[in-house]
């Protein structure tokens, strides 16, 4: 496969806006980064996500449909000089045992808009052969720590509306072969404390965990959260947003503060008990997604894990971007023919690489 400019898009579970980043890849090593933007949802354009979520069709799905291209059409068209896109769009149900997985926005659709290849509906194939369809960015990860040379493996968080884990061996050259990928979803991450301050007090998010700092945490609910089946499960397992609906009545008696402080140390807690699952303890553990430039997290993260827990600024990357690049690595992927996940990060029977190719009509005239 030869060196491409690939633009990769993603729209995650916390529904707060379009990430877009260039990678430079052949699908197997990673040459360089290229520029990165980020396009916010509106409010109004929000609630017609939050819509639409755990359904599988209808006006609401459609709304929301038209919501997610028109925002990635916006963001993508800011860029030149791109070979293709990964168009990973927004996820607004997912059920892999059950009904599948579905993520809104048309790629073919965006290919006419853009005029360029777009590459689309990464998770469908996985899922109709058995796997879970996520997580997706673990042969990403993977490729990172072979160009930080990392010679042990290291563990990369993803802190969105979920966790997801990826425990990678850069000592192995292929991503798909047994050892060199080990990923899943930890638990609730962002989501439930999004949702608790959007309920309670209006607001998006608890900027900077100020309000989880100053709330004390209630030792008991963290303790019967955990006892979910969820968490003694062998992986790969995976999520979706509205995964534990339980979760907000645990702390419903709580003040605002003491159920931030809460939710909080519950997305610790639920990463601290994934560590169990490494294959060998990792040198480094390095956030990414939005849940790192919150410090209540990241120190209530530090205080229950045993190596050095640093957000992926330090081995310089952009922690905002990486799922962004992960569906710019996979997009070139599913373009030659390579896999994009495995039985050990999906539990898929097989690797498979998923993916639609779209392909813009010749322009007419
Ligand atoms: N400064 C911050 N303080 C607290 N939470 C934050 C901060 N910045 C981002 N977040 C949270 O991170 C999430 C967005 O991160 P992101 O990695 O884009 O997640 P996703 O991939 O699920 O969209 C949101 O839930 C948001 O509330
Ligand atoms: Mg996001």
């Amino acid at each position: 496969m030869a060196r491409l400019r690939a633009l990769g898009a993603m729209s995650g579970t916390s529904l707060d806006g379009v990430d877009a980043a260039v990678l430079i890849t052949d699908g197997v090593t990673i040459f360089g980064f290229g520029p990165t933007a980020y396009r916010p949802y509106s409010g109004t354009e929000r609630e017609i996500l939050r819509k639409a979520l755990n359904r599988w069709d209808g006006p609401e799905v459609q709304a929301a449909a038209e919501v997610v291209e028109t925002a990635h059409a916006e963001v993508l068209a800011g860029f030149a000089d791109v070979d293709l896109v990964g168009f990973h769009g927004q996820t607004v149900a997912h059920d892999p045992g059950g009904r599948g997985t579905l993520q809104v926005g048309d790629g073919a659709v965006l290919a006419e808009v853009l005029g360029r290849t777009v590459v689309w509906d990464f998770r469908s194939a996985d899922v109709k052969m058995g796997g879970q369809g996520a997580p997706l960015a673990p042969f990403y990860h993977h490729a990172l720590a072979r160009r930080m040379r990392a010679t042990r493996p290291v563990a990369f968080l993803n802190l969105g509306g979920v966790g997801n884990v990826s425990f990678v061996d850069p000592r192995i050259a292929d991503p798909a072969a047994p050892g060199a990928c080990v990923a899943f979803d930890t638990g609730p991450a962002n989501a439930p404390i999004d949702d608790l301050v959007h309920q309670r007090l209006g607001l998006a998010q608890d900027r900077d965990g100020a309000l989880a700092a100053a709330g004390r945490v209630d030792g008991g609910a963290v303790e019967a959260f955990l006892d979910d089946r969820w968490f003694g499960r062998l992986p790969p397992k995976s999520l979706d947003r509205n995964a534990f609906p339980r979760l907000p009545g645990m702390v419903a008696a709580l003040t605002d503060a003491d159920a931030a402080a809460t939710l909080t140390a519950i997305a610790a807690a639920s990463v601290v008990k994934a560590m169990d699952f490494a294959p060998e303890p990792p040198e480094r553990l390095l956030v990414t997604g939005g849940g790192r430039r919150n410090p209540t997290l990241m120190r209530m993260l530090a205080a229950g894990i045993e190596c050095p827990v640093e957000p992926v600024e330090a081995a310089g990357l952009d922690g905002d971007m990486l799922e962004a690049q992960a569906f710019a690595f996979l997009a070139v992927r599913v373009l030659g023919g390579l896999p994009t996940s495995c039985p050990a990060t999906t539990g898929v029977s097989a690797a498979v690489g998923g993916g639609e190719v779209s392909r813009p009509h010749p322009a007419s005239g």
